[in-house]
C-alpha cells in the first residue's frame, strides 16, 4: 500500500517536473523569440520613401530626408488655413480667398484598405472617422504617389496638367491656381508645404503588413532588394486614379429606386454639405430642410447645373468675377450607386 502509494506520489512529482520544465521551456523559447523580435529592428515608424531609397528605388524629385518641424507647421497652416507667417515674421496673403486646400482635399487616411482604394469603402471609413468624402484625393501619401493627375485628366487637360504628371511640385502648384484660384506658392511656402506633406507620408506601419512580410522586408541575409521594395509596394496605389464619367441620360436613371436611403444620407452630410453647409465655400447652402431637398428632387431629371445627375458629374466652371466652382466626382471618388443611393435619400426626404 505505502509502496504504491509512494510511487503515485513519485510519478505525480515526477510528472509536475516535468510539466514545471516545460513551461520554463516554453518561457524560454519565448523570451528568445522575443529577443531575435527585438534585434530585428522595429520599422513601423519608418518612413516608406526612405525605405525604398535605401532599397535602390529612384527617390522622388521632392524627397526630404530630414523634416524640419518649423517647415513643416509653417506647410501645415498653408494647407489647412491658406496662409502663415513669413520667415521674418508677417502674415502671408492668402493663398486664395475662395478656397482651402482642404475643402477638396483629406490630409489623413481615407482608404482602408491603400492598394485597393474605392469609394465604397472610403465612405464607410469617413463615416467611422468623421472624416468629408471629397473630390480630391487625400494629400495623405501624396508624397509616394509616382505621378499626379493621372489618366482622364492628363486626356482632357493635355499639356496643362504634363508637367504635373511627374513632378509633385507642379502638381501643388498647378493645384493652387487651377483648383484653388488662388496665387502661386513663393519657393520658400512650397518648400514649407513639402516639409509638411512629407510629415503625413506613408509609414511601414500604414501597410499593413504581416509578419511574414515584415520578416522578408528586415531579412538582412536577403539581398532582394528588388523583391523587397516590390513587396512594398504592392500594399499601396502608387497612383490616384481618374475616371471622367459624362451624367446619366434621363433614361438610364434609376432616380434612386434602386438606393440605399441610408446611404445617400451618409453622402450627402459627408460630401455635399462640406462646402453646401452654412459658411462654407458657396453661396448655394444647402441643409435638412424639406425645401432643399424639394429643390433637388424637382431637377433630379433635368440637365443642367442644378441636377445631382449632372453636376456630380461635370462639376461647374468659375464665372468670372465668382470664383467658387464645384469639382467634378470622378467614378473613383463616387460610384454610380452612391449617386443613386443620393437621389434615393433626395427623394426620400423630400416626401417627408
Ligand atoms: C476646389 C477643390 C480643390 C482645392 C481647393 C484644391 N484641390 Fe488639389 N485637387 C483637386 C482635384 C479635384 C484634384 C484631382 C486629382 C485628385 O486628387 O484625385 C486635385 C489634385 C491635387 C494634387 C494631385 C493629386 C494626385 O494624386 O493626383 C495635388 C498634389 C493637390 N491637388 C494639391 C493641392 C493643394 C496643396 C491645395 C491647396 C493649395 C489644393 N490641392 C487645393 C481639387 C482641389
Ligand atoms: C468641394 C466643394 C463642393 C462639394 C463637395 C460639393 N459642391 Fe456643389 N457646389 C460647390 C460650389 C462652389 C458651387 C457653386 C458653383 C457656382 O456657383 O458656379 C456648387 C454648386 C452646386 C449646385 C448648383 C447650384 C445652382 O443653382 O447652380 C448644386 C445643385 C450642387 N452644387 C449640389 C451638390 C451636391 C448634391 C453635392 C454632393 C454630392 C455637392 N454639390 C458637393 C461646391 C461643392
Amino acid at each position: 500500500m505505502l509502496g504504491r502509494a509512494g510511487g503515485t506520489k513519485q510519478l505525480v512529482m515526477r510528472g509536475l517536473i516535468l510539466l514545471i520544465g516545460a513551461s520554463f521551456g516554453i518561457l524560454l523559447l519565448s523570451f528568445t523569440i522575443d529577443r531575435f523580435r527585438d534585434n530585428q529592428v522595429d520599422i513601423s515608424e519608418k518612413r516608406v520613401d526612405i525605405l525604398l531609397s535605401e532599397l535602390g528605388e529612384p527617390k522622388g524629385l521632392h524627397f526630404i530626408s530630414e523634416l524640419d518641424p518649423e517647415k513643416v507647421k509653417k506647410g501645415s497652416e498653408l494647407v489647412l488655413s491658406g496662409r502663415t507667417t513669413s520667415p521674418n515674421g508677417k502674415p502671408t496673403k492668402k493663398q486664395s480667398r475662395y478656397f482651402v486646400c482642404i475643402d477638396c482635399h483629406n490630409v489623413v487616411r481615407e482608404d482602408p484598405v491603400l492598394e485597393d482604394p474605392n469609394p465604397e469603402s472610403r465612405l464607410k471609413y469617413a463615416v467611422e472617422h468623421k472624416i468629408p468624402f471629397l473630390q480630391g484625393t487625400t494629400l495623405f501619401g501624396v508624397v509616394n504617389r509616382e505621378h499626379w493627375y493621372n489618366d482622364d485628366y492628363l486626356k482632357k487637360y493635355g499639356g496643362l496638367v504634363a508637367p504635373a504628371r511627374d513632378t509633385l511640385v507642379n502638381a501643388i502648384q498647378l493645384c493652387a491656381t487651377t483648383c484653388s484660384q488662388g496665387r502661386l506658392f513663393e519657393d520658400w511656402e512650397l518648400e514649407a508645404v513639402l516639409h509638411y506633406l512629407h510629415s503625413i507620408g506613408l509609414t511601414v506601419k500604414d501597410l499593413g503588413l504581416n509578419q511574414s512580410e515584415i520578416d522578408k522586408v528586415t531579412d538582412v541575409n536577403s539581398t532582394d532588394k528588388i523583391g523587397k521594395s516590390s513587396l512594398l509596394k504592392q500594399h499601396y496605389s502608387q497612383i490616384s486614379h481618374a475616371t471622367f464619367l459624362n451624367p446619366l441620360s434621363q433614361s438610364e436613371r434609376k432616380y434612386g429606386s434602386n438606393g440605399s436611403v441610408d446611404n445617400g444620407k451618409l453622402v450627402y452630410d459627408n460630401s455635399c454639405l462640406h462646402c453646401h453647409r452654412d459658411g462654407g465655400v458657396t453661396n448655394f447652402v444647402l441643409s435638412h430642410e424639406k425645401v432643399d431637398f424639394s429643390f433637388l428632387k424637382k431637377h433630379l431629371s433635368g440637365n443642367g447645373n442644378k441636377s445631382v445627375y449632372y453636376i456630380s458629374r461635370k462639376g461647374t466652371y468659375s464665372i468670372n468675377g465668382y470664383k467658387p466652382y464645384m469639382p467634378n466626382y470622378t467614378l473613383e471618388r463616387m460610384s454610380h450607386q452612391q449617386l443613386e443611393d443620393l437621389a434615393a435619400y433626395i427623394n426620400q426626404q423630400a416626401s417627408k
